[in-house]
């Protein structure tokens, strides 16, 4: 007779503490970039939903130079169709803006490619990259990406804005999940994560 197991538990990669500190050294690269002697008229934070949301909301508290916030939503890209779209668009003109895309995490590149390319057309003053989580090996298409969180192999990620079918975007930690397990069932990682003691019950 087989006994039941355990569901299986995600690796933690970036508990509190450690994203706290990625994203103020974050907030202060963007800062120092953007002095506001050059920049007078501010900058305009782009984020790409849903995933960037929550890393968006963090960032923009340790960014002290007058910051706009605009979103963009995309469509899945379609490996078949070799292409993405834009579905929700920004709502300034960003010609002559200082514009930092802020994404969650930069895989294969391709969407970010295709969104430079628009963005680019529209004539900014300047136009960065700052993403949580940066996948360098995996890249189909190069993309300059000015500020990094963290580089990461080829795991596949949740919480923290990252999700898995819709599920795990509010976790307060990102943690490294197997994508064969989720295929099979999505809510594996339900119990072993969001039952997590808190930093206060740990011990
Ligand atoms: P790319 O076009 O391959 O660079 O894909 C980027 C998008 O794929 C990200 O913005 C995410 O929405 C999604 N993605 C890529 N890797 C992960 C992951 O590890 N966890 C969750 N979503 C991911
Ligand atoms: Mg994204």
């Amino acid at each position: 007779m087989t006994q039941p197991t355990d569901p299986p538990g995600a690796q933690i990669l970036l508990d509190r503490g450690e994203l706290e500190a990625t994203v103020a050294r974050l907030g202060r690269e963007v800062t120092e970039a953007y002095a506001p002697g050059d920049h007078p008229e501010g900058i305009v934070m782009v984020a790409v939903l849903k995933g960037a949301v929550i890393f968006l909301a963090d960032l923009l508290r340790h960014i002290e130079v007058a910051a706009e916030v605009e979103f963009l939503a995309i469509s899945a890209f379609q490996p078949d169709s070799g292409r993405v779209r834009i579905v929700k668009d920004l709502e300034v003109d960003i010609a002559g803006r200082h514009v930092v895309l802020v994404e969650d995490v930069v895989d294969t590149g391709l969407s970010l490619a295709y969104l430079l390319g628009e963005l680019r057309r529209r004539g900014p003053a300047s136009l960065e990259v700052c993403t949580l989580l940066d996948k360098q090996g995996r890249r189909i298409l190069p993309v300059p990406i000015r500020f990094c969180g963290r580089a990461l192999h080829d795991e596949f990620v949740i919480g923290y804005g990252l999700d898995f079918a819709g599920r795990y975007r509010n976790l307060d930690v990102v943690a490294v999940a197997d994508p064969r397990l989720l295929a099979a069932d999505p809510d594996t990682y339900v119990t072993s994560l969001y039952g997590r003691p808190g930093p206060s019950e740990a011990r």
